[in-house]
């Protein structure tokens, strides 16, 4: 069956998570000469090569529906039933989705069971925890995303299967243009707007009455100079390794 979390989470999704280009950059380099791909969890096409064949695999209408016209074809299917015969694709790309599985080892499986090489985007929670906006204002992140498929378990699965990932860190650029939930940690003011929290399902999908509370006392903090004092060591610096990682079998 097709869930669909994504009807209300990803409705401003084309304008708030854009790809950013350095990133685009290190998903293509992982890619490396895979001539077709497979991009699941797709979303609205970001991070997907223009210099390949490309299929792309998403769940919900709502984010299908915001694929500009020109992207690659998009089939309507789930992670766990990829509907291609076996090694259909050189690569099979994950970006920031496989958290989102309901059945994360049969996801995996079936990526692999398509693709000779897979390329997947997903973060080390343990990072994750010190990054300023977790650690000192919303620590309900770090618990909900306990809970979550990351890092720690892609490597698991793939080990399992008889793989050797290598494991890279993507450093996010101080002006990164994709709105996730790490993008503007040099750029504290972005998480008092709703509009640009709600790109971030890490947030989004929170009791909004502690996400109020706690964007309140990051606004009072912007306010009286804590915030700048406090990471002022942050400021002069133009990327930052926030935890996210790029698995490449
Ligand atoms: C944060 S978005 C990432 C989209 C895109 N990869 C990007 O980087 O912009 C997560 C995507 O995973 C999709 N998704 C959720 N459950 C899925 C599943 N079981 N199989 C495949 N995709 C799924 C959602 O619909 C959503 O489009």
């Amino acid at each position: 069956m097709i869930t669909d979390p994504y009807a209300v989470l990803g409705r401003d999704y084309a304008r708030s998570r854009r790809p950013d280009p350095r990133l685009a950059d290190a998903v293509t380099h992982a890619l490396g000469d895979a001539r077709s791909v497979v991009n699941v969890g797709a979303g609205a096409g970001s991070y997907e090569p223009d210099d390949r064949s490309v299929v792309a695999v998403e769940p919900s209408r709502q984010m299908i529906r915001q694929r500009p016209a020109a992207s690659a074809p998009a089939v309507q299917a789930c992670a766990e039933g990829l509907p291609f015969p076996d090694g259909a694709f050189d690569a099979g790309l994950a970006v920031l989705t496989v958290h989102h599985w309901t059945d994360v080892a049969a996801g995996l499986a079936e990526l692999r069971r398509v693709s000779r090489r897979q390329v997947i985007l997903t973060w080390d929670q343990a990072v994750f925890a010190r990054f300023w906006l977790v650690r000192d204002y919303l620590p309900e992140i770090a618990a909900h995303e306990s809970r979550l498929a990351c890092l720690d378990r892609v490597v698991d699965e793939l080990t399992t299967a008889g793989q050797t990932p290598s494991v890279t860190p993507l450093p996010v650029p101080s002006d990164c243009v994709d709105g996730f939930l790490g993008a503007y940690w040099r750029r504290p003011e972005a998480y008092l707007s709703e509009r640009v929290r709600a790109g971030m399902s890490g947030v989004a999908l929170l009791d909004q009455d502690v996400v109020a509370t706690a964007v309140e006392g990051l606004r009072a903090d912007l306010a009286d100079g804590h915030w700048h004092r406090r990471h002022v060591g942050l400021l002069g610096r133009t990327e930052l390794d926030l935890g996210y990682r790029l698995v490449v079998t």
